[in-house]
């Protein structure tokens, strides 16, 4: 069976967490899109893990994780995750990667910084990793596939095609001096080396898990907000964080997925520019900053905060085809006098209940709030969900009701142990 961890909202939802929670029992565990723009948080013990490209379920002794096809890879940087990783002693003897997964180039990373310069007044804010141009090639169908960086000759032939581009762009468009062939095809020689035992045909690999009753999850990355077709375009991610994605990323045919998991925090936060119509300007926002230290995991900005949004959380359920739901980080909402969750939207002069495609016409969206009571015990020390206060279970059905979905974990706080199940994933 394959069960997929998804992001409901903007991203950092506790994916990361979550993945890391569900992997005690799955097998494998594969990233299906993303690059090094996504930051996933796990803590165990006093131990504190960022991973942009691994999968969260590395931790775990003995499983496979695997990176994608629909990942693009930045080598610079899964090599030092790596070595991080290795000087913690995590044993990495699990970790494979696809022969499809495209490469994050230095170019890429150029790119995405002058491109973000040339928007000005309306930057989309992004990661500035180089996930928009290294996707916009791949689409361009002159990506170049950790298949291609394997083969010496593919490899120099496909890099001076780029080059001959690339650097006429930076240099006639942008004004800015370009790459040299040579010094990128001794640092990716040396990458090539250290990934070659790694990489497997991901698609094929997962297949013969399956026929072994192998359990499979996969990770998202991003959010459904952000989902190059389902999210706030333009202010997205240029791959599919949506469950879809996830099937043509890992190359497990769509089926396959039999159990999708949306991930909601108990609030919403967005990192980047663009429309968030829950956004609380000032306190209480501020505080719920702090508590949830909301910084992000990648890039250090303060995340925006936003109340509860159940129309995203519906759209997010209908895109994704959610099962379940597992709410994250419900501690942080400890102490505030009430609490507000959005139920629909007043949209010029109407009432509406899902995400409008015009840009113009979310931003008009004001949100109606149903309002509740909140709590003032801390959720993180308590054992058994059916010791919280009143009103925190309450929140925790209100969610319930107003999308439809069974919430099966609660979350309230970083660690393995402060994870509630309330129905069986797996
Ligand atoms: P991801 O990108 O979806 O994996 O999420 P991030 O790791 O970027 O951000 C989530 C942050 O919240 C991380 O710092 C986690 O350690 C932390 N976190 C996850 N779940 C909880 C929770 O239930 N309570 C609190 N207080 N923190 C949490
Ligand atoms: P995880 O996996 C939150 C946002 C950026 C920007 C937009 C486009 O940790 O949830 P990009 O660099 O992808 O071209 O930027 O998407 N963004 C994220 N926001 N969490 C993430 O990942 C994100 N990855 C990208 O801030 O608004
Ligand atoms: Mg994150």
């Amino acid at each position: 069976m394959a069960v997929a961890v998804v992001g409901t909202q903007w991203g950092d939802e506790g994916k990361g967490k979550v993945t890391d929670f569900l992997s005690r029992q799955a097998d494998c565990i594969v990233r299906y899109q993303g690059g090094t723009n996504a930051g996933h948080t796990i803590v165990v013990g006093r131990e504190v893990y960022k991973f942009h490209t691994i999968p969260s379920g590395i931790l775990y002794p003995g499983k496979t994780c695997v990176i994608g096809s629909g990942v693009v890879v930045d080598p610079k940087t899964l090599m030092v995750e790596i070595e991080t990783l290795t000087q913690k002693g995590i044993s990495l003897e699990g970790l494979k990667i696809s022969d499809r997964a495209h490469v994050i180039m230095p170019y890429h990373r150029r790119l995405d910084e002058l491109e973000e310069a040339r928007r000005g007044q309306s930057p989309i804010g992004t990661t500035l990793k180089g996930i928009g141009p290294a996707y916009m090639d791949k689409v361009a169908r002159q990506g170049i596939r950790v298949a291609d960086l394997l083969d010496e000759d593919a490899f120099r032939e496909k890099l001076s095609f780029a080059l001959k581009e690339k650097n006429q762009l930076f240099g006639g468009v942008f004004g800015v001096e370009g790459f040299s062939l040579d010094e990128i095809l001794a640092e990716f020689g040396e990458y090539a080396s250290s990934l070659r035992p790694l990489v497997v045909d991901c698609s094929l690999y997962l297949d013969r898990a399956l026929a072994q009753g192998k359990k499979i999850l996969l990770e998202g990355a991003q959010g459904t907000m952000l989902d190059l077709d389902h999210g706030t375009y333009p202010y997205v991610t240029s791959s599919n964080p949506v469950a879809g994605g996830g099937s043509v990323g890992s190359g497990l045919g769509p089926g396959l997925i039999t159990t999708v998991v949306g991930i909601a925090k108990a609030y919403t936060t967005r990192v980047g520019d663009g429309p968030f119509p829950t956004e609380i300007q000032g306190a209480p926002g501020d505080r719920i900053r702090e508590v949830g230290r909301e910084y992000g995991t990648t890039t250090g900005r303060p995340r925006r905060i936003g109340w509860l949004d159940t129309v995203v959380l519906n759209h997010a359920r209908r895109v994704n085809n959610l099962k379940y739901l597992a709410l994250t980080l419900l501690d942080v909402l400890t102490g505030l006098e009430s609490l507000k969750i959005c139920t629909s939207y007043e949209c010029r002069g109407e009432e509406i209940r899902h995400i409008p495609a015009g840009l113009s016409q979310f931003q008009d969206c004001r949100p109606r709030y149903f309002e509740t009571p909140g709590w003032r015990e801390d959720l993180s020390r308590i054992e058994d969900f059916r010791d919280f206060p009143g009103e925190a279970r309450r929140y925790v059905r209100l969610v319930e009701e107003l999308t439809g979905l069974p919430v099966a974990l609660v979350s309230v706080g970083p660690k393995r142990h402060q994870t509630k199940v309330l129905k069986q994933i797996f």
